[in-house]
C-alpha cells in the first residue's frame, strides 16, 4: 500500500501545479519488489522535472523503470483509430515514440501482442462505439493462449473516463491521455508484470514538437499536422477542453520543419491543426505584427493572447516551403478571425479556399447558452467579409440541433442559416449531453431523442439539397484535383478538389506537360472537367496532368502556360 500512498501523494503534489491525475496500480505480491526499485527510483522533484520538461533528450525519461527492465522481446501492436484529424496525428506520434523503443506494428489482428486503441468522447455514440470494439478485444485477449495480449486506451475516452475505465472493463491493461504518449514504454512495461498502468496526467506545455510522426499511412498523399493542443474556449457543450486541457501552440520552427520533411517524403498536402487556430501563437517568437479583428460582435471566454507569431504568420511560413503543397487548416473558430488570415489565403494559391467555419447554431439565444462567443448577426457578417476578402471561397461548418432548451423557433433558425451561407461541407450532430461540461451542470437535455432525431434529419435534407445545388452549378468548370487513390471495385481514380470535395473520373492516360500521354497516379495534380454532380461527389474527365502553380496562373491569365 505504501507504494499506491506514496504515488497517489506525489499524483496530488503534480495535480495542484497542473490538473493532472497519474496512478499505477499493482497486487500486492508485487508490492515488496515495486518497493525495492522506488528506493532507487525517482524522487519526487524528478516528476515535476517530467511534467515541466520542455527539451527531451533522446532517451525518453523513464520513471521507475531500470534499464534492465525495459521490454526486450519485441512486440508488435495494433493501431485502432477513432475521433478526429488530431487522433490520427496523435496515433502517428505514438507510432514514433513507440518505434524508438523498439516496438513493431502489425495491420493483422492475430499477430497482435499488444492493440492500443485511440478514442474520443466528443458524444455518446462515440464512446459507444469503443465499448463495442473493447468486447471484441476482450474476446480475443481471452482466446489467445500462446502470448499475452495486452490493451491500452489512449486518447480523449481514456482521459474523460480515467482509472473507471479499467473499473469498468477489466481486460483493459493500459490507460493513457493525450499528453502521456512519451510515458507508453514504461506503461506497457509494466503490463509486462501483470499490472494495470494508468496515467492521465495534463501538461501545461506539452506540444511533442520534438517528436517527429511516423505515418501509419505512408501511402497517402496527404498528412496531418497538429500546430496546437488543448482548448480554452469552453463552450458549454463540449468535452474537449476536459480531455485534451489548456491550450498550447508549438513553435513555428518545429511545423515548418515537418512541413519540409514531408514535402521530401512525396507528401502533396497538409492540414495544420487545432481547436482553434486563430488564438494559435508562438510565444518563443517575437513579432511587432498584430491581428486586426473583422467582425464586430465576437467576444471570448478568456484573454486573447498578445505578442508572438500569429496564425498568419505561420500560413506565411507554411506555405512557402513547397509552392506545389497544399495547405489545409482546421477548425477556424469564428470569433476573433483576423483579417491577416484571409489576407493570406487570397494571396497565396497552394492554401486552400475553404474555410471551416463552425456555426453551431444559427440562433443567438442558443449560441449564447453554447457559449460561442458571437450572434447569428456577427456571424453572418464574417461570412460576408470572408465571401468578399476570397472570391470563390468555399465554406465548411459543424451544428448540433436539440442543444438544452433548444426551441422549433431557434431549429429553424440553424435551417434558415444554412440556406443563406451555402456550405459546401458541413458535419451535423444531434447534441450528446457529456458530464463535467457546463452544459451537464447548468441546463437539462430537454429535447427528447426523437425530436433531436427528427431535427438532425431535416438539418442533413437542408444540406444535400443545397450541396446538390452547389455541386451542380460546378458542371463545366475545371477543377485542379490532387489524386489520391483508386478505387478498388471500380478501378476509377479519386482525388479531391481544392474544396476538399471527392472527384472521381475514369483511369486512364491524360495529356502529359511534354504533349505526350501518361497514366495518372496518387500526388499527380490532374486538370479535370466536371461532367456530373452528387450531394457529395463530383464526377469529371480528366483533362492534362498540370502543376498546383501553372494551374492557377492559367486561371489567374486565362491561358495555358
Ligand atoms: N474545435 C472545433 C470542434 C471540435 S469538436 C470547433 O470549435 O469547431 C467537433 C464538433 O463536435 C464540434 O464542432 C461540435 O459541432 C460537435 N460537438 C461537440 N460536442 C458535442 C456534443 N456534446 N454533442 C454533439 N455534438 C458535439
Ligand atoms: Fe470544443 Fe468549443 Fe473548444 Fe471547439 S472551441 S473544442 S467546440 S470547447
Ligand atoms: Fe477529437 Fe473526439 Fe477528442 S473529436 S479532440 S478525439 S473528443
Amino acid at each position: 500500500m505504501l507504494y499506491i500512498r506514496r504515488l497517489q501523494r506525489l499524483s496530488k503534489l503534480i495535480s495542484s501545479a497542473s490538473s493532472s491525475n497519474c496512478r499505477c496500480y499493482s497486487d500486492t505480491q508485487r508490492f515488496a519488489s515495486v518497493k525495492e526499485k522506488l528506493k532507487q527510483g525517482p524522487g519526487l522533484k524528478d516528476f515535476i522535472t517530467e511534467s515541466s520538461q520542455s527539451v527531451i533528450t533522446d532517451r525518453p525519461f523513464i520513471p521507475y523503470l531500470l534499464e534492465n527492465d525495459r521490454i526486450k522481446t519485441k512486440r508488435r501492436v495494433f493501431f485502432d483509430v477513432y475521433g478526429c484529424q488530431m487522433n490520427l496525428n496523435d496515433t502517428d506520434i505514438v507510432w514514433s515514440i513507440l518505434k524508438k523503443e523498439g516496438f513493431e506494428k502489425t495491420e493483422v489482428e492475430e499477430e497482435a501482442d499488444i492493440f492500443l486503441v485511440m478514442t474520443c468522447a466528443i458524444r455518446e455514440g462515440a464512446e459507444t462505439k469503443i465499448w463495442h470494439r473493447l468486447d471484441h478485444l476482450r474476446g480475443f485477449k481471452r482466446r489467445a493462449k500462446d502470448r499475452s495480449v495486452k490493451i491500452g486506451i489512449l486518447g480523449c475516452m481514456a482521459e474523460r473516463l480515467k482509472e473507471k475505465l479499467i473499473e469498468k472493463e477489466k481486460a483493459v491493461d493500459v490507460v493513457a491521455g493525450p499528453d502521456s504518449y512519451r510515458d507508453l514504454p514504461r506503461l506497457l512495461a509494466l503490463t509486462e508484470n501483470g499490472q494495470q498502468a494508468v496515467n492521465v496526467l495534463l501538461s501545461l506545455d506539452e506540444t511533442y514538437a520534438d517528436v517527429v510522426p511516423v505515418r501509419l499511412n505512408q501511402d497517402s498523399v496527404s498528412a496531418f499536422i497538429s500546430i496546437m493542443r488543448g482548448c480554452d474556449n469552453m463552450c458549454t457543450y463540449c468535452i474537449v477542453p476536459f480531455t485534451r486541457g489548456r491550450e498550447r501552440s508549438r513553435p513555428v520552427s518545429s511545423i515548418v520543419d515537418e512541413v519540409r520533411q514531408l514535402a521530401d517524403q512525396g507528401v502533396k498536402e497538409v492540414t495544420l491543426l487545432g481547436q482553434n487556430v486563430n488564438s494559435y501563437r508562438d510565444v518563443t517568437q517575437t513579432t511587432e505584427k498584430f491581428d486586426t479583428h473583422l467582425a464586430k460582435g465576437f467576444k471570448t471566454v478568456y484573454k486573447t493572447k498578445k505578442g508572438g507569431m500569429r496564425f498568419a504568420d505561420l500560413l506565411d511560413k507554411v506555405s512557402s516551403v513547397d509552392p506545389e503543397m497544399r495547405i489545409r487548416f482546421t477548425a477556424a473558430h469564428p470569433k476573433d478571425f483576423p483579417e491577416e488570415v484571409l489576407q493570406i489565403i487570397s494571396e497565396r494559391p497552394n492554401i486552400c479556399k475553404l474555410l471551416h467555419l463552425p456555426a453551431q447554431s444559427g440562433s443567438s439565444a442558443v449560441l449564447e447558452r453554447m457559449r460561442r462567443g458571437y450572434t447569428r448577426e456577427a456571424y453572418l457578417q464574417l461570412v460576408h467579409e470572408v465571401k468578399t476578402t476570397i472570391p470563390g471561397v468555399g465554406l465548411s461548418t459543424d451544428m448540433i440541433c436539440g442543444f438544452c432548451g433548444e426551441t422549433e423557433e431557434e431549429f429553424e433558425e440553424t435551417l434558415s442559416l444554412m440556406e443563406m451561407v451555402d456550405y459546401n461541407i458541413a458535419f451535423l450532430f444531434p447534441y450528446s449531453m457529456r458530464e463535467k461540461t457546463t452544459a451537464y451542470r447548468r441546463y437539462k437535455d430537454d429535447v427528447p431523442d426523437h425530436i433531436k432525431k427528427e431535427r438532425h434529419n431535416r438539418m442533413l435534407e437542408v444540406y444535400r439539397r443545397k450541396c446538390q445545388q452547389l455541386n451542380e452549378a460546378e458542371i463545366g468548370n475545371t477543377h485542379l484535383v490532387l489524386v489520391e487513390g483508386i478505387a478498388k471495385k471500380s478501378g476509377n481514380i479519386l482525388g479531391r478538389n481544392e474544396l476538399y470535395l471527392r472527384v472521381v473520373f475514369e483511369q486512364t492516360d491524360v495529356l502529359a506537360e511534354d504533349g505526350g500521354l501518361r497514366p495518372v497516379k496518387p500526388g499527380d495534380y490532374v486538370a479535370v472537367k466536371i461532367v456530373g454532380a452528387r450531394s457529395a461527389t463530383l464526377r469529371g474527365v480528366p483533362l492534362y496532368h498540370t502543376s498546383l502553380c501553372d494551374f492557377y496562373r492559367e486561371k489567374q491569365w486565362g491561358e495555358r502556360c
